[in-house]
């Protein structure tokens, strides 16, 4: 029997659907590849929405980076077609005969984990075709070996991130929630450049090897701005947040994750009044955060950062909570 006619065990007619969503990383990015913790945001306003239907044919993806077959898929998308795979696999479902979509206006490749959302959202509607969902542990599995592809030794933060609907501390794998009282404004800014995760990640390990002492000092001080975090979310201190804030990008740009463009931005933003401002994500471009007091400072920090050269900026409110999307819910 060749491939083509084994069975498809996906129902004709129906639609699977899967949703994730953009994330942020607050504080603890390189940090936490080393077992020190992290604290990320997802992004309600940056949504991912996959769906996976039966159609004959080879396996074919529809997204706004590349519409056509799977096989042909470009290196970008790399790590989302490894994590595909490795669901059809664990679904026992064919590499052909499902037309899988995705809708998104998750930026790629600048920080804010749309390899890791695209891959989550697509490995759930790929599992509500079969009418099955995945556990939290499934969904981290499959989207981790996907993300093994983007940059070799990931933590794992992007895959739990980007399937919350909370801010999460994360450490070592697992997260839990935060208690979080803080009422302030971040505005993100893409610096319109790639970010070079992989590179980046390579770069503070070479760091480390080259500067042992100081690599780690760095990285343990990096988690400990991270522990301290944790009481500025819960109590309200958005002046001590965006302090340490403005220290993290300091230390990242030691550890060589920084670029001109961020440091110009992070530059921008300051001078425009932000109480704090770092690179996010894996750095050496992609985006940064600024923490604002209240939505008219944000709205200066953003045009100022647009007036630098940022591509674009989008607001988030640090007590928003939007409640999630329906589990999963089948279209078919
Ligand atoms: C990438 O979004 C975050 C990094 O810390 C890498 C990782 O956690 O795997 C740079």
């Amino acid at each position: 029997m060749t491939i083509r006619d084994e069975p498809n065990p996906a129902p004709e007619g129906r639609v699977g659907t899967g949703h994730t969503r953009a994330k942020a990383i607050l504080v603890g990015e390189h940090a936490v590849v080393y077992g020190e913790p992290a604290i990320a945001l997802p992004l309600a306003s940056l949504p991912m929405r996959a769906t996976a239907r039966r159609e004959d044919g080879p396996l074919t993806l529809e997204s706004v980076l590349y519409s056509g077959t799977l096989a042909d898929a470009p290196e970008v998308l790399a790590a989302p077609r490894a994590a595909i795979e490795a669901t059809l696999d664990h679904l026992g479902l064919p590499h052909h005969g499902i037309t899988l979509s995705t809708e998104s206006t998750i930026p790629a490749a600048r920080g804010l984990g749309s390899s890791a959302a695209t891959a989550g959202a697509l490995a759930h509607a790929l599992a509500d075709l079969v009418g099955r969902t995945l556990t939290p542990q499934e969904h981290f599995d499959l989207v981790q070996v996907g993300e093994r592809v983007a940059h070799g030794n990931p933590s794992g933060l992007d895959a739990r991130t980007t399937a919350s609907t909370e801010p999460v501390w994360f450490q070592a794998g697992e997260i839990r929630s935060l208690d979080l009282a803080l009422r302030a404004h971040l505005v993100v800014a893409d610096t319109g450049v790639h970010g070079r995760t992989r590179v980046a990640v390579a770069d503070v390990r070479s760091f480390r090897d080259r500067h042992p002492a100081r690599g780690a000092e760095l990285v343990a001080a990096l988690g400990q701005i991270t522990r301290d975090t944790v009481d500025d979310l819960a109590l309200d201190r958005p002046q001590d947040l965006g302090a340490r804030m403005t220290r993290a990008h300091g230390m990242l740009a030691e550890l060589g994750v920084s670029s001109p463009e961020l440091d110009r931005l992070v530059g921008a933003a300051l001078a425009a009044g932000a109480l704090g401002a770092k690179l996010t994500g894996g750095g050496q471009g992609g985006c940064m955060l600024a923490l604002a007091a209240d939505a008219t400072s944000a709205g200066t920090i953003a045009a100022a950062l647009r007036r630098a050269g940022a591509a674009r900026t989008w607001l988030h409110r640090t007590d928003a909570r939007r409640p999630a999307p329906p589990a999963q819910v089948s279209l078919g």
